[in-house]
């Protein structure tokens, strides 16, 4: 069977924050061939389910949207942060509200958990590409949290630890003192990680004092914290089960492991990490239901639910460590637990909201929190739903990266659903059945994206829930976890995946009993945070995170086609740049056929297709299949002197290809 190359990856540039928005939404519009407006405008209804069995429309209209979605995102979630953004007056410096919405509901507050996780996706944006206002953020935020650790709340005290468990604050920094489901056991673990996060890259450029003078402190609080109290029920991510929660497990395990690396560069005592993170790991496998195929959301309770939640989806993307491969003892994205439980999860909220009804198994649905949520009366949420599509870009890449995919007894079903026929086994990269698992893995994991778009506002602000009859936004506008999720879900989609946080066999190895010890804490007030200035990146050094090839999107030519594969193939080179009259645009490349990045070789585009909303030059290039390429645009001024657009170099590879032609995705002047 031939491999089709659908296109290559959308060039997310880390910094493309700088994409010209106006330019993005104009010609965007166009081509979200799901959303609401383009059905109404066009009267086209059956569009968006041609859209979702069509992989190269999904794909295109999915890069479409997450590359004008990406910006809004980043700068709605910098909006909620104090002090000073724009929907967070009055808000405390570094605190980040859940939610502009003061009102039915009331997320003006600071949230522990929403607050940390959106630290971790923006720690992982800065350590891939650095970013100096992004910087000022997380100091502000880690600042905040050295205070917000010592305040008493009804949770307890900070002297014995307890007023850590605390979930949320109010603006001021002060205790909320109303009546809540508290304590909540996984806000000091992720606070812990985001931390840890940016304690790396202070680390991997130099500024290893700062780390452990003004960071360690904090982190080492809330490390004492899980250690102490780990083994103690709590309540849930959402609010409302008191007992042992498959996420909050899965991130204390994972705040132990690498919180002791942590230390251990530094030069602290790993000694209690050390002793309860593996009795952590042994907890987290009794919520493994072999009968049921699924980890358990909830145990120690009693609440009647079914336990399919999401919570374990978030709990897996959240713990992904790309150097772990597919394992099971840690829910690794593609492992078969996780890929197991996925297909619970999301079955469960099929047959439930009218959202879904008509889409068939294999196909992609709005998710939720838990089937039985009656809150808002029980509706899908755009993080959920994005959560479902990042669990499976984990997974797509690890499998790219370790070149097999492996369908186990407890993965077959997630597998056969999309890809019927398939039996357990190993398929190397070089199979069939590897390129008709990856695709359809991809194509699944695109639907989820296409979904958000479809129900998202249409001006891109996301919300906390979408109705389950209507799909119209509820419940929290411009929750800053939702743009969070999209943050990190453009990440992984192209490519870009964090940092890992195992060490081999101390993250994965599961003692053969549990014991269920806890080492009391220490808790010591952290030092008012300074930043010393200028923090930038060493010039030389390793970087904090790993230089990622990015996957490569195949589509594989319909069965029983045959054809013969082609040897070159004219590729069609497409970039939006506004110019004025006299400009031309070209690229330049390290081929001959791009001239050698001689810009007197450069091979001139045309504007044919220009208009002044969708500023388009194009232009066909004959290139040897197989080749990876380097190129960039450079615009050729009336004078004769040359523009270079900014870097990087984009890089394109000419896959092995029936077609003759190929028509790249649009690309964006960088600025
Ligand atoms: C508010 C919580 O934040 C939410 O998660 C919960 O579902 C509702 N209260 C109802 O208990
Ligand atoms: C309700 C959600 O259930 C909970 O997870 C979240 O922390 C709060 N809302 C604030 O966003």
């Amino acid at each position: 069977m031939d491999v089709l190359q659908i296109s290559s990856w959308s060039i997310l540039s880390s910094n493309s924050s700088s994409v010209i928005l106006p330019i993005m939404q104009g010609f965007t519009s166009l081509l979200l061939l799901g959303s609401a407006a383009f059905q109404s405008v066009f009267g086209l209804p059956g569009l968006s389910e041609q859209v979702r069995r069509d992989p190269h429309i999904l794909k295109r209209a999915v890069d479409d949207y997450l590359t004008t979605e990406e910006p809004i995102a980043l700068a709605q979630l910098l909006c909620n942060i104090g002090s000073g953004g724009c929907h967070s007056g009055g808000v405390a410096n570094g605190l980040v509200i859940a939610s502009p919405s003061t009102d039915s509901p009331d997320y003006f507050y600071h949230w522990t958990r929403d607050a940390a996780l959106v630290f971790k996706s923006i720690v992982d944006r800065f350590a891939n590409s650095y970013d100096a206002s992004l910087q000022t953020e997380i100091q502000n935020y880690i600042t905040a949290q050295a205070k917000l650790q010592t305040v008493s709340n009804p949770s307890g005290s900070f002297s014995d630890g307890t007023g850590l468990g605390e979930p949320k604050f109010n603006i001021d920094g002060s205790a909320f003192t109303g009546s809540w489901g508290r304590p909540q056991r996984d806000g000091p673990a992720l606070r812990a990680i985001a931390l840890i996060g940016y304690s790396k890259w202070l680390i991997n450029n130099g500024y290893t004092s700062t780390a452990s003078s003004v960071v360690w402190p904090i982190i080492a609080n809330d490390l004492a914290y899980v250690a102490q109290y780990w083994n103690q029920t709590g309540f849930d991510l959402w609010e409302e089960v008191q007992g042992s929660s498959f996420f909050t497990v899965a991130a204390q395990h994972r705040s132990l492991v690498e919180g002791s690396a942590l230390a251990k560069s530094l030069g602290k005592t790993t000694t209690s990490y050390d002793a309860i993170a593996p009795q952590i790991l042994c907890f987290l496998q009794s919520f493994w239901s072999p009968s049921g195929g699924y980890a358990l959301a909830n145990i120690n309770v009693n609440n009647g639910r079914t336990a399919k939640d999401a919570n374990v989806i978030l709990g897996s993307i959240h713990t992904f460590d790309p150097a772990l491969g597919c394992d099971a003892a840690t829910f690794q994205p593609c492992s078969d637990r996780a890929l197991s439980s996925h297909k619970v999860v999301v079955d469960s909220f099929r047959s439930i909201y009218t959202l879904n009804s008509g889409i068939s198994s294999g196909a992609a649905v709005a998710v939720g929190r838990y089937p039985e949520d009656s809150y808002y009366n029980g509706n899908p949420w755009y993080l959920n739903t994005l959560a479902a599509a990042e669990q499976l870009y984990d997974a797509l890449y690890v499998w790219q990266t370790t070149g097999s995919i492996t369908v186990t007894s407890t993965s077959l079903s997630f597998f056969q659903a999309l890809v019927s026929g398939v039996t357990a086994g190993t398929y190397a990269s070089s199979t069939d059945t590897y390129t008709n698992i990856y695709n359809a893995v991809f194509t699944y994991a695109d639907g989820f994206v296409n979904i958000v778009s479809k129900y998202a506002a249409t001006n891109g602000s996301l919300a906390e829930q979408y109705d389950r009859n209507s799909g119209v936004p509820l419940s929290a506008r411009d929750l800053t976890w939702s743009y969070a999720s999209l943050l990190t879900v453009a990440a992984r989609r192209n490519g870009v995946v964090p940092a890992g946080w195992g060490s081999g066999a101390a993250a994965t190895s599961v003692p053969g009993t549990c014991q269920a010890t806890s080492i009391a804490g220490s808790y010591s007030v952290a030092p008012t945070p300074t930043f010393p200035a200028s923090q930038t990146p060493a010039t030389s050094g390793t970087s904090a995170t790993t230089t990622y090839t990015k996957p490569t999107v195949t589509a594989t030519a319909p069965t029983g086609t045959s054809c013969a594969q082609a040897t070159a193939v004219a590729v069609t080179f497409q970039e939006l740049k506004t110019t004025t009259y006299g400009q031309t645009v070209k690229v330049v490349g390290n081929i001959a056929a791009l001239g050698n990045w001689d810009t007197s070789s450069a091979v001139a585009l045309s504007a044919s297709s220009y208009t002044a909303s969708q500023p388009l030059w194009k232009g066909t290039v004959t290139l040897p299949v197989g080749q990876a390429i380097q190129y960039k645009y450079i615009v050729q001024n009336t004078d004769g002197s040359i523009t270079w657009e900014a870097d990087p170099n984009h890089s394109y590879t000419i896959a092995a290809t029936c077609s003759t032609s190929v028509t790249k995705d649009i690309d964006t002047w960088q600025t």
